[in-house]
């Protein structure tokens, strides 16, 4: 089967990220977190280069430190992603990644909507600011990082307001996505959830 493509689209710390590795792993698919792709931007901006040279010079090679993880990069990464020509540079990369043969899940915040329009699977997955925040705070905490929740909620609340406001691909639901919340939802029932979905739509689509 050539080009399967899901695309899985949310705010910050909703599950979109776990969802996807699972989703990735159940199926065999690719699977590339696009937010890294501007978070790689925005950790070059934070070194003094402009927004659209970062973009333009990206490699993969660059979405793979670790220190982009951290809070300071994350609302880097929403101010570049606002910036549209940053956002032109990076469509080719997903666009050529989501067509791979063997089938590709994607997760960002304009995937079903900006990026793969015509994606066979498309969700969309939510959880409360709350439940969000304290998630992330748990992850970063986990990972050493010295953040408080108050510090958490306030990223998370400015990068939802960045990126649902902004004029060039917006956070929000395709049209066609399927909502998954997971505020009182545990992670694997969520994942059992996106698995059963996909499963039914390959079988229409082979
Ligand atoms: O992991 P988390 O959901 O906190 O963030 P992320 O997915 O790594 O994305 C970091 C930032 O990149 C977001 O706040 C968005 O501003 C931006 N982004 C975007 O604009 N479009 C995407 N497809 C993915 C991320």
């Amino acid at each position: 089967m050539n080009g399967f493509t899901v695309a899985i689209d949310g705010p910050a710390a909703s599950g979109k990220g776990t969802i996807s590795r699972a989703v990735a792993e159940a199926f065999g698919f690719a699977h590339l977190d696009t937010g890294l792709l501007y978070r790689a931007v925005g950790a070059r901006v934070l070194e003094g280069v402009t927004p659209e040279d970062a973009a333009r010079a990206l490699v993969p090679e660059d979405l793979e430190s670790d220190a982009l993880r951290t809070p300071e990069v994350a609302q880097a990464a929403s101010r570049v992603a606002a910036v549209p020509e940053v956002r032109a540079a990076l469509v080719d990369f997903q666009r050529t990644f989501a067509a791979r043969a063997g089938g590709a899940v994607l997760d960002g915040r304009d995937i079903g909507t900006v990026i793969c329009p015509g994606a066979q699977v498309k969700l969309f997955v939510t959880a409360s600011r709350e439940v969000r925040a304290r998630r992330r705070c748990a992850e970063l905490q986990g990972k050493g990082h010295d953040v408080t929740l108050e510090e958490v909620l306030a990223d998370v609340t400015a990068r939802d307001a960045r990126d649902m406001g902004r004029a060039d691909a917006p956070l929000r639901a395709a049209a066609d996505a399927v909502e998954i919340d997971t505020t009182d939802m545990k992670i694997a029932d969520a994942v059992a959830a996106a698995v059963a979905l996909i499963k039914a739509k390959r079988v229409d689509h082979s």
